[in-house]
């Protein structure tokens, strides 16, 4: 059985684009580009030249660190953009359906949306602190349920689905339903990942971020991990030449640098910091709940928000203030910032 049959037949049909990879010696008249630069370069950077279709450099420096077979990643402009490619590959316009459980990132329902896709929403249970109930997922699942969601920490409850849970679906909906774990926190965690289960399960999709964890989001990078066949089919529907030449340079040098050794500290400062800010937070008066957090954020709720929000306004601190979602009434998700700006932040609501 393949992966294939929940694959969009358009999308089955459809070749792969690919381009030569050209060399330095080649005379290039292959593509209508400018056969000189026309700014001053000593860079070496030629943009008078198209990028690969797709960076293979990028690729495979995007799987040694994420420690998979390259045949196994598709590098993506972030996660969002992976959304967008999942959805595109697997979702029939107007007759499919995707799952997520709200609350969550809203770019799930927002693509399933753009592509006239039907978002079906499997709540958090929220009076047992936003855990996912996987058997109501079950219930929700229908024979046009074509990808379902996971978010393990999830965005804005910082919590975790439990590994047993989501194996319990990946293997549930074998030849069924496309199973995408969002792990865009799961450095903050002291959670497993579920890469490791890529070969054993067709229908699995991690998706992996450097925005986070490793203070990338400005390199607009991630990556998509799984099957080699599910990564064929993806890879038909990404556009061509989407990292340009400047980025897939600059991503290539920071990951040759013992770069994930270099972040370790980076993260631990981050988790020692959210335990010290929940635990100062959680002796204030004004404080009603903060659930526990896996991420490099925490969701709190105040008994009153006014004060709160007024010393944020004075001290110029932004945070995701939740408003319209029953649910969130007063709360706040926060992300961990450095130790100055928390203390700036812990003593403007110790004093509002
Ligand atoms: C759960 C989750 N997934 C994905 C993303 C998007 O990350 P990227 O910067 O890789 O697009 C976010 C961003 O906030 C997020 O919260």
């Amino acid at each position: 059985m393949s992966i294939d049959k929940l694959a969009r037949s358009k999308i089955l049909k459809l070749p792969t684009i690919n381009a030569p990879e050209a060399s330095e010696e080649m005379i290039r008249l292959n593509a209508n580009e400018s056969p000189r630069s026309l700014w001053e370069n000593n860079e070496s950077l030629d943009l008078n030249r198209y990028p690969s279709v797709r960076p293979t450099k990028l690729f495979q420096h995007m799987a040694k660190f994420y420690n998979v077979d390259p045949d196994n990643v598709l590098a993506i402009r972030g996660s969002t953009e992976g959304i967008d490619i999942i959805i595109r590959t697997f979702c029939e316009p107007t007759k499919d359906n995707i799952i997520s459980s709200s609350p969550t990132f809203d770019m799930y329902q927002f693509f399933s949306e753009i592509h006239s896709v039907d978002p079906i929403d499997v709540p958090l249970k929220y009076d047992d602190n936003f855990q996912l109930e996987i058997d109501e997922v079950f219930d929700a699942i229908n024979d046009r349920t074509k990808v379902i969601f996971i978010t393990t920490p999830n965005n804005p409850t910082a919590t975790l689905v439990p590994y047993d849970n989501i194996m319990k679906l990946v293997e549930n909906q074998k030849n069924k339903s496309i199973i995408v774990v969002d792990e865009a926190y799961i450095e903050f965690s002291n959670s497993p990942s579920m890469i490791n289960q890529i070969n054993n399960f067709e229908n699995l999709v991690i998706m992996r971020t450097l925005s986070k964890a490793f203070a990338l989001a400005g390199a607009r990078c991630g990556a998509l991990i799984g099957s080699q066949r599910i990564i064929e089919l993806l890879k038909k529907v990404v556009m061509p030449f989407t990292f340009s030449t400047v980025i897939s340079q600059k991503i290539i040098q920071i990951l040759s640098s013992n770069y994930r050794e270099k972040t370790e500290n980076h993260i631990q400062q981050t988790i020692n910091e959210r335990e010290r800010v929940i635990s100062t937070l959680n002796q204030l008066e004004n404080v009603e709940k903060i659930w526990p957090s896996s991420a490099n954020f925490f969701l709190v709720r105040f008994k009153d928000t006014t004060p709160i929000y007024n010393a944020f306004k004075e001290n110029h601190i932004l945070v995701r203030a939740f408003q319209d979602e029953p649910e969130l009434k007063n709360c706040a998700r926060i992300t961990i910032g450095t130790h100055d700006e928390n203390n700036i932040l812990l003593e403007a609501i110790k004093h509002s």
